[in-house]
C-alpha cells in the first residue's frame, strides 16, 4: 500500500449516470465519517478518487489519460483511487499501467471503502453478496432531493452495454430499508424521492416478494414525501399495476423515462430489448390512456451495427408519434465483451454522425413545441430557491424535470410546491409567476 500520510482531505471527480452520482454521495459520506473533509479542487486533496463511466467509448483512454495527469498529486504525497465502471472493467490492468494508483474498487465495493483505505484489498472487484448499504451516511448535495437507490445491478442482456458487466447481477434492497431511508430522508428536509436502478422497475423485495407497483405505493405513501420520481424504466417491465400505482398516487410524477433505443423492430431485436416498435408504442398509449398528462423522456442510440437507412427513418417516425419531451442520443459504440461486437461494425462515423444531427434537429423542434405548449398552463413547481442567472427570480423544476423560474410576490421556503403560471419557453426552460 501507499506510503502517503493519513489524509485528511478528499475530492472526488464523478462522470456518468445517476447511479455513480449516489455512489460518489455514499463515498463522500463514509470519508466524513472518517473524519475527512471535502477538498475545494483535486490540488489540495490528500485523497482523490476517479468515479468512472464506462458505457461509451473513449472511456478507458480518458480514465488513463486523467491519471496521467493525477500523477502531480502523487507526487505531491496524495493518494489516488479509481472505483466506478472502467474500475471494475480493467481491475488490475490499471496498477498494470499505473502503478502509482493506490487502489481499484468497482460499483459493488462502495460500502467497502474502509477496507480498500486501511489496505485490506487493493484491487476490490469482486461482488460481495452483501452489499453493505450505509444509507444513514449518504452526503446529499440536495436541500430538497433525496436519490436513493432501490436495485443495483442489471439482468437484462442488450447487446450494445456494459452494465451487466460492470454492475453485476441484480440485487433488490429490501422494501423495509428503502422505506426506513426515505423516512430519514424526509426527516432531514428532503420532500422529493428519486428512486434509483438500472431497471427501477425489475425490482423485487429479498424478503416480501414485492414489486415495483408495490414499492412505489409504499413510498408515495411515506409522510411528507411531496414528489415521487424512478429512473430508469425498461419498457418491457413496464405493467398495468405499475401504472395503477402511479395513477392513484398524486404525488408520483406524471413522467417516465422510457429508453427506447430505436424505432425500428429489426435494430431492436438485434439489441436483445425484448420489445419491438408497435410493443413500445402499445405501452406508451396504454399510459397515455390511464394518465392522460403523463409525459415521456427516453435514450436513443444510433449507428447500430447493420442499422440501415430505413431503420433510421423508423427512429425518426418514432420520436415524431411519441413526441419525448427530452431525449439523450448517442453514436453506438463498442464496448469491449459485449455482443453486439459479433453483429458487425459499426455505420460509418461519418454517416452516424449526420443521422445524430438530424435527430437533434427533430427533437430540437419537438422541444420546443413541447415547451410553448406550456404556455398559459398552471404548473406545480417543485422550489429549489434563486435562479443561478438571476437571483431576483425563484427556480424550480415541473414535474417532467424541465427548470421554471418565476417571479413571486412572498418567498416561498425551500422545498414548497408551488403552482406557477406559465407565460413563455426559454432553451430548456420556462418562465411563469406564481398563482398567489
Ligand atoms: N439502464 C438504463 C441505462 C443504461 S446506460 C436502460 O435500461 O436504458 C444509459 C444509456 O446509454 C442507454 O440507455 C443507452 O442509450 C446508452 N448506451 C449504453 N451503451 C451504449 C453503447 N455501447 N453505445 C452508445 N450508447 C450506449
Ligand atoms: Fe444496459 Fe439494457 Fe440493462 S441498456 S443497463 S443491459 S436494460
Amino acid at each position: 500500500m501507499s506510503s502517503s500520510p493519513d489524509p485528511k482531505t478528499y475530492y472526488i471527480e464523478t462522470w456518468g449516470c445517476q447511479m455513480n452520482d449516489l455512489d460518489t454521495q455514499r463515498l463522500s459520506g463514509q470519508l466524513t465519517l472518517r473524519g475527512f473533509r471535502r477538498a475545494s479542487s483535486e490540488h489540495d486533496a490528500d485523497l482523490i478518487l476517479l468515479n468512472t463511466c464506462s458505457v461509451r467509448e473513449k472511456s478507458e483512454q480518458k480514465m488513463f489519460s486523467e491519471l496521467g495527469r493525477l500523477r502531480a498529486a502523487k507526487e505531491r504525497g496524495a493518494r489516488i483511487g479509481v472505483c466506478g465502471c472502467v474500475a471494475q472493467q480493467e481491475g488490475e490492468a490499471i496498477l498494470a499501467r499505473a502503478p502509482y494508483v493506490d487502489f481499484v474498487m468497482g460499483p459493488g465495493n462502495v460500502g467497502y471503502l474502509d477496507d480498500v483505505l486501511e489496505g485490506r484489498a487493493r484491487v476490490a472487484v469482486e461482488f460481495p453478496d452483501d452489499r453493505r448499504y450505509d444509507w444513514i451516511a449518504i452526503d446529499r448535495p440536495s436541500a430538497v432531493r433525496a436519490q436513493v437507490t432501490i436495485i443495483e445491478g442489471c439482468n437484462k442482456n442488450c447487446t450494445f452495454c456494459i452494465v451487466p458487466t460492470t454492475r453485476g447481477r441484480e440485487v433488490s434492497r429490501p422494501m423495509r430499508d428503502i422505506l426506513a431511508e426515505v423516512a430519514h430522508a424526509i426527516s432531514t428536509g428532503r420532500v422529493e424521492i428519486e428512486l434509483l436502478g438500472q431497471t427501477v422497475n425489475a425490482y423485487v423485495c429479498p424478503e416480501s416478494s414485492a414489486d415495483f407497483s408495490d414499492l412505489l405505493s409504499g413510498v408515495a405513501r411515506v409522510a411528507g414525501v411531496a414528489r415521487l420520481r424512478f429512473m430508469t424504466s425498461h419498457p418491457s417491465e413496464v405493467t398495468p399495476r405499475m401504472v395503477a400505482a402511479m395513477r392513484a398516487n398524486a404525488n408520483i410524477c406524471r413522467y417516465i423515462h422510457l429508453p427506447v433505443q430505436s424505432g425500428s423492430s429489426s435494430v431492436l431485436r438485434r439489441m436483445k430489448r425484448l420489445y419491438n416498435r408497435e410493443k413500445f408504442l402499445s405501452i406508451v398509449a396504454m399510459m397515455r390512456e390511464e394518465i392522460p398528462t403523463i409525459r415521456f423522456s427516453t435514450d436513443v442510440i444510433v449507428g447500430f451495427p447493420g442499422e440501415s437507412d430505413e431503420d433510421f427513418e423508423q427512429t425518426l417516425s418514432l420520436l415524431e408519434e411519441v413526441r419525448f419531451g427530452s431525449i439523450y442520443a448517442f453514436k453506438y459504440s463498442e464496448r469491449p465483451g459485449t455482443a453486439s461486437l459479433r453483429l458487425g461494425a459499426p455505420v460509418d462515423d461519418e454517416l452516424s454522425t449526420a443521422r445524430l444531427n438530424r435527430l437533434f434537429e427533430l427533437q430540437a423542434r419537438i422541444e420546443r413545441e413541447t415547451l410553448l405548449a406550456y404556455e398559459g398552463c398552471v404548473v406545480p413547481v417543485l422550489y429549489e430557491g434563486p435562479s443561478r442567472h438571476d437571483p431576483s427570480v425563484a427556480s424550480g423544476k415541473s414535474e417532467d424535470n424541465w427548470t421554471v423560474n418565476f417571479h413571486c410576490q412572498d418567498v416561498p421556503a425551500v422545498g414548497t410546491l408551488v403552482d406557477v403560471h406559465v407565460i413563455g419557453a426559454k432553451h430548456h426552460s420556462l418562465f411563469g409567476k406564481a398563482v398567489s
